[in-house]
C-alpha cells in the first residue's frame, strides 16, 4: 500500500506510543514504519536482567506502546488492527499496528486526548471509593482487550495479596535493588530522559500498608517525605487466560486501555508488582484469588491500586526522541522499509551494546 501518513500524523503516532507506561520508565521498545503500519520491537538494550528476566513486562510496555498508537491513528479518523507476534522468526518484533479499511472504533478517538494526563500516581488516595459503575467501565475496558480487571476485596485474597507484597519486598535481592537504582531518582536517567525521578516516587507511607510500592525501598531520597496513606487502599489483578508472550503482550494493550478510562475518569492507578517479579509468589498470586470453578484468566499480570488522587503527579521525562527519520516515505522498490529508531544518546551508547541503530535486526538475540 502506498504510504499516505504525513510526517505530522506519524509524528502524532509515535509520540501516542512513546507515551506509554513501561517499568521503571525503561521505555523498552523501537519502532519502524512499514509503509503506513508501525512496527513495534523490544529493544533488548533495555532488558531488565534481574528486575523482568523473561522480558514479561517489557512485552507489557509494548502492547501498552501498540495500543496507544492506535489512538494516535484514530485522532485523525484511521482505522488500525494489531497483530501480535507477526514474525515467528524475529522474537523482538512484537507488533504490527496495522491501518485497516475500516473507520476507527470511536471509543479510541475519545481517549486519545487522555493520553499525555495519564501518569502513575504513587501518592495517598482519597478514602472515598470510587464509583462502581467507573469500576466497571475499568473492567470492560481490561475485557476489550482480552484481560481481565479483577477488584480483590474479599477475604481471606484481600488481606493475603497484601501480605504477600510485603513478603516480596523483603525477599528483594541486592542485584535487583541494584538494578532499579539505576533507573530510580539517577541523574544519568533523567538525563537520558528516562527512569523514574524522585518528584513523582511519592511520599513513604506512615505505615506500610503493603498496597504502596517505594521504587527507592532502603534508600534516602532528599527531600522525600511522608504521609498517611488510604486505610483500605483498592487492588485490583490485571489477569491474562494464560501466560503466553501474547498474553503479556494483551496484558498491556488492556493495560494502557483501563488507564486511559480510568484518567478519563479522574481516577489514579500505582503498582505494587513486587510479587509477581518472584515466581514462586507470583503462582501463589493467581491461586490466590481464582474461585475454584473460575479456570478462566489464571495468570497475573499486573497488581493495581486504584483511587482518588490527593495531589497532582509531575510527568515522567518524555521520551529523548527525534522524528526526523519519520518523514522517510516507503516505497514499493526500496529493498527494505526505512527505519525509525530511538537514536541512542552518548549515555545510553555507553551502556548499550546494542545493535547499531542502522541494523536493528543484525546480532538480535531471542530472550
Ligand atoms: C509492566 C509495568 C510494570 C510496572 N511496575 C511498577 C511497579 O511495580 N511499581 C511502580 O511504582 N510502578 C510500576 N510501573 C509504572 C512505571 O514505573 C511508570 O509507567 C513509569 O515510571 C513511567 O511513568 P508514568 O506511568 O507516570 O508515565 C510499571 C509499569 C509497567 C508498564
Amino acid at each position: 500500500m502506498t504510504p499516505n501518513l504525513s510526517p505530522k500524523q506519524r509524528e502524532t503516532i509515535l509520540r501516542a506510543a512513546t507515551s506509554a507506561p513501561s517499568k521503571y520508565n525503561t521505555q523498552p521498545w523501537w519502532f519502524r514504519w512499514d509503509g503506513d503500519d508501525l512496527e513495534v520491537h523490544i529493544d533488548p538494550a533495555r532488558s531488565l536482567r534481574h528486575g523482568d528476566p523473561a522480558g514479561r513486562e517489557a512485552h507489557i510496555a509494548c502492547g501498552a506502546a501498540a495500543f496507544a498508537a492506535r489512538l494516535g491513528y484514530a485522532s485523525f479518523d484511521t482505522g488500525t488492527a494489531v497483530e501480535r507476534l507477526p514474525d515467528h522468526a524475529d522474537p523482538l518484533f512484537v507488533a504490527r499496528v496495522q491501518v485497516v479499511a475500516d473507520a476507527p472504533d470511536p471509543r479510541l478517538a475519545a481517549l486519545y486526548p487522555f493520553l499525555p494526563r495519564r501518569r502513575t500516581d504513587r501518592g495517598p488516595f482519597h478514602e472515598t471509593a470510587i464509583p462502581t459503575a467507573i469500576v466497571d467501565e475499568l473492567c470492560a475496558a481490561a475485557r476489550e482487550e482480552e484481560a481481565r480487571l479483577r477488584v480483590v476485596d474479599w477475604e481471606p485474597a484481600y488481606e493475603a495479596l497484601l501480605t504477600m507484597v510485603r513478603e516480596a519486598t523483603g525477599l528483594e535481592e541486592d542485584e535487583l535493588r541494584d538494578e532499579r537504582a539505576r533507573w530510580i531518582d539517577d541523574p544519568s536517567a533523567a538525563a537520558r530522559h528516562e527512569g523514574v525521578p524522585a518528584p513523582t516516587l511519592g511520599p513513604r507511607p506512615e505505615e506500610d500498608t503493603g498496597a504502596v510500592r517505594d521504587l527507592a525501598v532502603g534508600r534516602d531520597i532528599a527531600d522525600r517525605g511522608t504521609a498517611a496513606f488510604e486505610a483500605r487502599p483498592l487492588i485490583a489483578l490485571l489477569e491474562t487466560r494464560s501466560d503466553t508472550r501474547y498474553d503479556w503482550l494483551a496484558a498491556g494493550q488492556a493495560l494502557q486501555r483501563l488507564l486511559l478510562a480510568a484518567t478519563r475518569y479522574g481516577v489514579a492507578a500505582s503498582f505494587a508488582n513486587q510479587p509477581l517479579e518472584n515466581p514462586d509468589l507470583r503462582a501463589e498470586a493467581g491461586r490466590l484469588t481464582i474461585p475454584p470453578e473460575d479456570t478462566h484468566f489464571a495468570a497475573a499480570q499486573m497488581i493495581l491500586r486504584l483511587g482518588l488522587s490527593t495531589a497532582d503527579v509531575p510527568p515522567s521525562p518524555p521520551p529523548a526522541c527525534t522524528w526526523s527519520c519519520a518523514t522517510t516515505p516507503s516505497s514499493s522498490t526500496s529493498p527494505s522499509p526505512p527505519r525509525l529508531v530511538r537514536p541512542l544518546t552518548p549515555a545510553s551508547a555507553q551502556r548499550s551494546a546494542s545493535p547499531s541503530p542502522s541494523s536493528p535486526r543484525a546480532g538480535r538475540t531471542p530472550r
